[in-house]
């Protein structure tokens, strides 16, 4: 295959990962924040056959994106156990290595299924008056004596109604496509594992197929190596050469690197958010409101600081959401 129409495809590939990924979050957040200036714009970008489909997906429980987030999982493992193991076996890289991201992605699976699977903290008429206990009113962003319009519960401060779910979340942080639920009260914690460990997976796999191909290209002295063009003249190997031809040796573990790449850093960059919200003691939701209306009303300083009680008794109320409210009371 000619290495630009190959190269094309590669990019287009990556280009629409990022807007899917992209698209995705701006949902979740303007879920929160209401004010969707992110829908509005994306109102104007997709043709309308696809604005239909995307709304279907995303605004009822819809295992879409469950089935996707396999099918992404075992296309990556499936190239891995396919072409990289053992390539890397033959040059005999650590096994250590080798195995790190299977046990990794057992991980993940386990807390991806324990996301999508756990309560997140739905309210019910049973649940509902021990619910209000936990958290205090502030009066900012969180009123008392006020009822959910549509499920005609008292609001628990903190809580949020998902319209997607169709119900009111303790402690909500925002509704999840990837695992086709809210992120609440009680699988926070499972949500924070997952993503680190998704992110971990993603690094062992890109680590493992970057050490591969620097082997090869040590072991190929290509480095050193010199090629002569048309007219004759002698060339060193440039860099940008050398990654061509690896692109057209092993085009589909490059393709599975770059994309693993670009995972990282999203990945990592959104792990590290959900980490600081979780030893601040803020939710998702809680920040976009803070954002959205702290001009002039102080609110942001508030909330930035108001409610942490330090590190370790945040961290501990999303580690232990029950025996947290009973020792607490
Ligand atoms: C977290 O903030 C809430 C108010 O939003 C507060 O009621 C709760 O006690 C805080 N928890 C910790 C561990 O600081
Ligand atoms: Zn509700
Ligand atoms: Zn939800």
């Amino acid at each position: 295959m000619d290495f630009l129409w190959l190269f094309t495809m590669y990019v287009v590939f990556l280009l629409v990962c990022v807007s899917v990924f992209c698209l995705l979050s701006g949902r979740s957040m303007s879920n929160s924040n209401r004010i969707s200036n992110y829908a509005e714009m994306v109102s104007h970008v997709l043709p309308a056959w696809l604005q239909r489909y995307y709304h279907r997906a995303l605004q009822t429980r819809s295992r879409a994106f469950v089935i996707l987030h396999l099918i992404l999982d075992a296309l990556v493992f499936a190239e891995y156990s396919w072409e990289v193991f053992g390539y890397c076996w033959e040059l005999e890289l650590k096994w250590l290595y080798i195995f790190l991201p299977y046990a990794l992605i057992t991980i993940n699976l386990y807390y991806f299924y324990l996301c999508c699977v756990t309560d997140p903290g739905t309210l019910t008429r049973q649940n509902e008056v021990s619910y209000m206990q936990v958290y205090d009113y502030d009066d900012i962003m969180f009123h008392r004596d006020r009822r959910c319009p549509t499920c005609q519960l008292l609001k628990p401060a903190r809580s949020k109604h998902c319209s997607v779910c169709k119900g009111c979340v303790q402690r909500f942080d925002h509704h999840c496509v990837w695992v086709n639920n809210c992120v609440g009260a009680f699988n926070i914690r499972y949500f924070l594992f997952y993503l680190l460990s998704l992110t971990l997976a993603a690094v062992s796999v890109a680590g493992v197929i970057t050490a591969f191909l620097l082997q090869v290209v040590l072991l190929s002295h290509m480095m050193t190596a010199a090629y002569i063009d048309v007219e004759g003249h002698e060339h060193l190997m440039s860099i940008a050469f050398i990654i061509q031809h690896l692109f057209l040796t092993f085009p589909r573990m490059v393709f599975t690197l770059g994309f693993l790449l670009i995972l990282v850093l999203l990945l990592g960059g959104y792990s590290c958010f959900v980490l600081h919200l979780c030893l601040t003691n803020q939710t998702t939701n809680e920040w976009c409101k803070a954002r959205s209306h702290s001009s002039g009303t102080g609110l942001l300083s508030k909330s930035a600081k108001g409610y942490s009680r330090g590190r370790v008794e945040n961290m501990r109320e999303i580690f232990q959401p029950h025996t947290y409210y009973k020792k607490d009371r």
